[in-house]
């Protein structure tokens, strides 16, 4: 049986940590399990992460960066998320769809409606099974990226906006909470894995349903 877990929150939220510790305990269990981010994952989308990460992003309209997001994710479910499902791993996503939803729709207003549209375009419609969101508040993801190391493209932007995107994903989670699992980030990496591993065990496959 495969599996399609995705981990979403703000930048500095500690997520892609989070995938990363997941990914490991379950392949201690014996699972096989794929690991993809985004924008990036494929040649194709590591390109177009270059872009959106680079000096022309800021002249970019929110339509055209959700353009590129999109076709980053279009690749990457096309050449690596179906084929690791059908072939029966579990695939973990460091953002998907909810990050556009968040960060386009909640953080930025675009059209809900036309962003889930387009989300649908660049999946096929493939939905995650399961979404994790690490739930951290804005100042304090904030001074963890400063600690990381330069701006980037949202921590120029103000503190309003990792308040919506952060609002964003909680209102997700609220209308589809079979889908979400919503976690305290603001513990050390290991205490919020051990809470995520929690959550998760109920809906986790055995062994032998997921090989
Ligand atoms: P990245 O350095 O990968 O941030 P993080 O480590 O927090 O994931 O940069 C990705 C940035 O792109 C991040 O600020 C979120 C943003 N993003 C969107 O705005 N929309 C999207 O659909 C996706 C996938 C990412």
């Amino acid at each position: 049986m495969s599996l399609f877990i995705t981990f979403e929150g703000t930048d500095g939220s500690g997520k892609s940590t989070q995938a990363r510790l997941l990914a490991d305990a379950l392949r201690r269990r014996g699972h096989r399990v794929v690991e993809t981010r985004e924008p990036g994952g494929t040649d194709l989308g590591e390109g177009i992460r270059e872009l959106i990460l680079g000096p022309a992003a800021p002249d970019a309209t929110p339509l055209a960066m959700t353009l590129l997001y999109s076709a980053s994710r279009a690749q990457l479910v096309d050449a690596v998320i179906r084929p690791a499902l059908d072939a029966g791993a579990i695939v973990i996503a460091d953002r998907y769809i909810d990050s556009t939803l968040a960060y386009q729709g909640h953080g930025l207003g675009l059209d809900r409606g036309l962003l889930r549209a387009i989300n649908d375009i660049a999946t096929g419609g493939l939905m995650p099974s399961i979404t994790v969101v690490v739930d951290i508040e804005p100042e304090v993801a904030m001074s963890r990226t400063e600690r990381r190391g330069g701006p980037n493209r949202f921590d120029a932007e103000s503190a309003t906006f990792h308040r919506r995107v952060r609002d964003g994903y909680l209102a997700l989670a609220e209308t589809e909470p079979q889908r979400w699992i919503v976690v305290n980030g603001s513990g050390s990496p290991a205490e919020v894995h051990a809470e995520i591993v929690r959550q998760l065990e109920p809906r986790l496959p055995t062994l032998e349903e997921a090989s």
